[in-house]
């Protein structure tokens, strides 16, 4: 086993290194010299299903349900389609109005989560075309679906997502992209300055890693010193928000320490009451059309004595004045800011871990794939 953690001390920190690489795979014949291929959908959109979706519906769970809730944002700008992004255990049981201008998009790294698998059969049963977005070849739910696109993220051994949830942000906006190509909303010009930018992001992770991995990074101390406390908030708007709730399940999953996400703007009607001097909070602060919006609900908390650390834009300086620490990830265009966000949170939610000598792969009451109800 320590030979397959490759030096690391735990799968979750060897995983969390290899995000660059594992979305250079997942873009890897997909995306190059500004076009974007996406062959496994070809035979779907030669039938023509593909010309007449009104509304795509998107079933996941845990880390794939935050994916999702991401990729709903940047799948309506870039396709103008409604997008509904909704967790499996729910679904399933709230009678779905499906059909065949509905499309399904079944997120799930393990393919086997029993609640997306049934969700995707009553997809069916209701006529909607399902495309299955996994990592594991073969796997249930690509038996269920009429396309599969394959996260190509590599084994994930660690039984939370670190690199498959980067890999299902990534597949789904490039789905985003090619229906949004399909339907004339992205132009050409348009959709190969997305991709350069979408290039990027292997190398800008990789300078987050580098940065973390070096001996002055503040990240692994900044945990040690949060290592204690009982209860942490994480906070962001538009797509800060589902990148703070994910920042909120890693902490909890591997650390036990209670977290919660909540839409900045939403602190008011009640969580607000949550803050105190032992409550510190993680704001999600990067460059963005809402950033002076969660500058002010990061000021709000700051009157409450909470301990704020705030990841931000590198060279946001005026931040400081805000936070009590400061993560910063390389610039990048809004929709892909998460992409890098997302990485500091994983490497505190980490560290916190080590520090509390939690059995960081495989956490208690967790299980990799969860193929029962
Ligand atoms: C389990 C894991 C989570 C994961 C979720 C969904 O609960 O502990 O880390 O996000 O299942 O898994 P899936 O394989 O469907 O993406």
């Amino acid at each position: 086993e320590a030979a397959e953690k490759g030096g690391y001390s735990h799968f979750a920190i060897k995983e969390i290194n290899e995000q660059p690489e594992a979305l250079r795979r997942a873009l890897l014949g997909r995306v190059h010299q500004g076009e974007l291929r996406l062959p496994e959908l070809d035979a779907l959109r030669a039938s023509g299903t593909l010309d007449n979706i009104l509304r795509i519906v998107i079933v996941a769970c845990g880390s794939s349900y935050h994916a999702s809730l991401l990729a709903k944002y940047a799948i309506e700008k870039w396709t103008r389609i409604p997008v509904e992004a909704i967790t499996a255990s729910e679904f399933r049981y709230c009678e779905p109005i499906m059909g065949p201008d509905t499309l399904c998009v079944a997120v799930t790294q393990s393919g086997e989560t029993l609640d997306t698998i049934v969700g995707v059969r009553q997809a069916r049963e209701h006529g909607s075309p399902v495309i299955a977005i996994t990592n594991v070849v073969a796997s249930g739910i690509t038996r269920l679906s009429d396309a599969v696109l394959y996260l190509h993220a590599g084994p994930e051994i660690c039984v939370v997502s670190t690199k498959t949830f980067v890999n299902s942000v990534s597949v789904l906006y490039l789905l985003g992209l090619y229906l949004g190509q399909q339907n004339g909303q992205v132009q050409p010009e348009q959709m190969r300055k997305l991709l350069d930018e979408f290039e990027r992001l292997p190398g800008q992770i990789q300078d987050i890693l580098d940065k973390a991995n070096a001996p002055d990074d503040i990240i692994a101390p900044l945990a040690q010193r949060m290592a204690q406390v009982r209860s942490m908030v994480f906070i962001g708007r538009g797509v800060g928000y589902p990148t703070a709730l994910e920042g909120a399940l890693k902490l909890k999953e591997i650390s036990y320490i209670h977290a919660e996400g909540f839409p900045a703007g939403e602190l008011k009607h009640g969580s607000i009451a949550l803050l105190d001097p032992e409550t510190p909070l993680i704001g999600i602060a990067t460059a963005s059309h809402v950033y002076d919006k969660i500058v002010s609900n990061i000021q709000e908390v700051r009157a409450r004595d909470a301990h704020v650390i705030v990841v931000a834009t590198e060279g946001d300086e005026k931040i400081k004045q805000h936070a009590h620490d400061v993560l910063y990830v390389p610039s990048a265009l809004e929709a892909f800011s998460p992409l890098l966000a997302t990485i500091p949170l994983q490497l505190f939610a980490y560290y916190v871990a080590v520090a509390r000598g939690c059995n960081v792969d495989q956490p208690r009451n967790l299980a990799k794939s969860v193929t029962v109800e």
